[in-house]
C-alpha cells in the first residue's frame, strides 16, 4: 500500500454507475451527469451530490422533482459532454439529439434511449443536507428497467448485451464498464 492524498479518497469508492439527472423549472429541460450516488435501505430512497454551481441545482431547489436515468456504454461521450457544458446557457436536449419523454407520474422529463433503467424522483424536503453538505435526498416514485440487461431484479450482464453495460467513472475521463457477473458460493455452515 501507498499513501493516498485525502483529496483523492472519494475515488476509491465513487464507481457506482454514472447516471444523467434530468429536471424541468419555468418550461425548460436540463440534464446533467452525476457519479456521486448513495444508495438508503432496501426502501427507494437515494442520495446524490450537487450544488449551487449547477444549473440543475435551482431547478432541483424549485420544482424538487427529477428523473436520474442509467445510460449504458453507447452514450459514453454524450454523458461526458452533458457533463462539461452547462443549461444556463445550452439546450442540452437539441446540442445532443436527445429525445425528453415525460414521467409517468409527475411528467419530468426523462431520458430512454442509450439508458438502462431510469427512475422518476420527488426530492426529500432536507435543506440542512443540502446546504451543508451539497447532497440531495430522493424518493424514487417510478421506475423501469431494459429486461436485455436488468432482469430478476437484478443487473443481467452479459458479453451479448455489452452495448447495455453501465458506465463506471474512475476520474480524468476514464471509465469503466460492468462486465461479466461473477457468482459468490454461499457461506457454508462452519
Ligand atoms: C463523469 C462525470 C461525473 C460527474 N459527476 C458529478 C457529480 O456527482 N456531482 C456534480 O455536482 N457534478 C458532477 N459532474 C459535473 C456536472 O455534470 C457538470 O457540472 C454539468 O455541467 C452541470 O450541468 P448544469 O449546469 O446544466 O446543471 C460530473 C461530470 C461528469 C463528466
Amino acid at each position: 500500500m501507498r499513501q493516498l492524498k485525502l483529496s483523492k479518497a472519494f475515488t476509491l469508492i465513487e464507481p457506482g454507475p454514472v447516471v444523467l439527472v434530468t429536471t424541468c423549472a419555468a418550461g425548460r429541460a436540463n440534464v446533467m451527469t452525476i457519479s456521486w450516488t448513495m444508495v438508503l435501505d432496501f426502501t427507494p430512497l437515494f442520495a446524490f451530490t450537487t450544488g449551487p454551481w449547477n444549473h440543475s441545482f435551482a431547478a432541483l431547489e424549485q420544482q424538487r422533482e427529477c428523473v436520474i436515468a442509467i445510460p449504458t456504454v453507447d452514450l459514453l461521450d454524450t454523458v461526458v459532454g452533458i457533463g462539461t457544458c452547462s443549461g444556463r446557457d445550452t439546450d442540452k436536449f437539441a446540442r445532443f439529439g436527445i429525445a425528453a419523454l415525460a414521467g409517468p407520474v409527475l411528467g419530468v422529463p426523462l431520458i430512454e434511449a442509450g439508458c438502462a433503467a431510469w427512475m422518476e424522483c420527488r426530492l426529500i424536503p432536507e435543506r440542512h443536507t443540502e446546504d451543508a453538505y451539497d447532497t440531495c435526498f430522493a424518493e424514487v416514485v417510478a421506475a423501469a428497467a431494459d429486461p436485455a440487461v436488468f432482469a430478476d431484479g437484478r443487473w443481467d450482464f452479459r458479453a451479448d448485451n455489452a452495448a447495455l453495460h453501465t458506465l463506471h467513472h474512475l476520474g480524468a475521463g476514464n471509465f469503466a464498464r460492468a462486465s461479466d457477473v461473477i457468482r459468490a458460493q454461499p457461506l457454508q455452515a462452519a
